[in-house]
């Protein structure tokens, strides 16, 4: 099927990224970054929860105060599950998935304090799985236009500052999250997308809570989706992540992945969306996965260049160097012999006082 050759395509980079990650490539090569951004509550952490299998803060309000840069790390060997939490000079390793929610709070109590403010100070949380896949996600605090008591009256401004210092970034591809039961056009994440990127290159718009939707509204949303409304080159997925009571009900992110493309398969207006591949998580993973490809495939004739050039310094400096020893055993024997006399002329004129410095 075509879902099958699209992955036979993608494996062979994924191996690559693999592979040039073990001889620490990434010091050469950045591999791009995806930063999520929306209104607050419009399902940002919902959709990075599920895309990365972690669970993370969220819920009503203001949930995520600082930005959390989450790095999913592939690992090959070994089975289990380790996390790295560091933040100010503070670096605390943990194994246990249920614990995320809690350091992450933690660190963002002391970085912006107890109550409703924000902090520009990332917290990174690496996380090494045998089951996730090699991206790199910013969660963003949601943009807020009206400051809520305890916050400062530019809190929109502050917000809206520490958003474009990511999604300004070249390497970033940007997450626009705009829940259905929302007028699309007026969306202010989506306004600032447009300004850093005006030709969409790298911005994809996701639509949340299907399940929420207002009567009456599905058509409207279909032509969303389907890039007849705000065209842009990436177009939009629609996803349904766990709302506030699955989670109260301890629904599994596994459980919910099942819930989402039954929710779709069953849905009088969007059932179609499966087919077009532009519903589900597991969707909008492919898309970002292949994002990634063609990113490595656009860095490869650079990488390659890089290489060439560090091989070709080598060779120079090793032509400075004298020539090793020969293969023919017969003639190993004097160059051993000869070695060995000039080290010992050598260690003799210098006994003797005389100055040498042969190497200037
Ligand atoms: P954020 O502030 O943008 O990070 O939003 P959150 O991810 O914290 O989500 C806000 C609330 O919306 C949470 O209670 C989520 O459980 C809920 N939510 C997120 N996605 C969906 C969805 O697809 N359907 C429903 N019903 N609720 C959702
Ligand atoms: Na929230
Ligand atoms: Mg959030």
């Amino acid at each position: 099927s075509g879902k099958f050759k699209h992955k036979e395509r993608v494996r062979p980079y994924i191996d690559l990224i693999d592979s040039l990650r073990l001889i620490g490539i990434e010091d050469d090569l950045a591999l791009p970054t995806i930063a999520v951004i929306g209104d607050q509550s419009s399902g940002k952490s919902s959709v990075l929860e599920a895309l990365s299998g972690v669970a993370l803060p969220r819920g009503s309000g203001i949930v995520t105060r600082c930005p959390l840069e989450l790095k999913l790390r592939k690992i090959r060997c070994g089975i289990n599950w380790r996390a790295v939490i560091s933040y100010n000079d503070d670096y605390i390793e943990f194994d246990d998935p249920s614990m995320v929610e809690d350091h992450v709070e933690r660190a963002q109590n002391i970085l912006a304090g107890d109550g409703v403010g924000i902090c520009d100070d990332l917290i990174t949380l690496e996380i090494m799985a045998p089951d996730v896949c090699d991206l790199t996600l910013i969660d963003l605090p949601g943009i807020a236009r009206v400051p809520v008591k305890g916050q400062p009256e530019d809190i929109g401004y502050q917000i809206k500052n520490l958003i474009r210092k990511y999604i300004e970034k070249d390497e970033t591809i940007n997450l626009v999250v705009v829940p259905c039961n929302v007028d699309i056009a007026t969306t202010e994440a989506l306004k600032m997308a447009q300004e850093v990127d005006p030709e969409g290159k790298r911005t994809l718009a996701i639509l949340t809570k299907p399940d929420l939707i207002d009567r009456g509204t599905e058509k409207n949303v279909l032509d969303i989706v389907r890039n007849q409304v705000i065209p842009l080159s990436k177009g939009y997925v629609i996803v349904k992540c766990r709302g506030q009571k699955q989670i109260n009900d301890r629904i599994s992110l596994a459980d919910a992945t099942r819930v989402e493309r039954d929710f779709f398969k069953r849905h009088e207006f969007f059932s179609c969306l499966l087919y077009e591949e532009k519903a589900t998580i597991q969707c909008l993973a492919t898309k970002l996965t292949q994002d990634l490809v063609d990113h490595i495939k656009k860095s490869l004739p650079l990488l390659s260049e890089q290489i060439k050039k560090q091989l070709w310094d080598l060779r120079k400096e090793l032509s400075q160097c004298e020539a090793g020893p020969p293969l023919d055993l017969q003639k190993r024997k004097a160059f051993f012999i000869d070695t060995l006399t000039r080290f010992n002329d050598k260690v003799n004129r210098l006994a003797s006082g005389e100055v040498i410095n042969e190497y200037n």
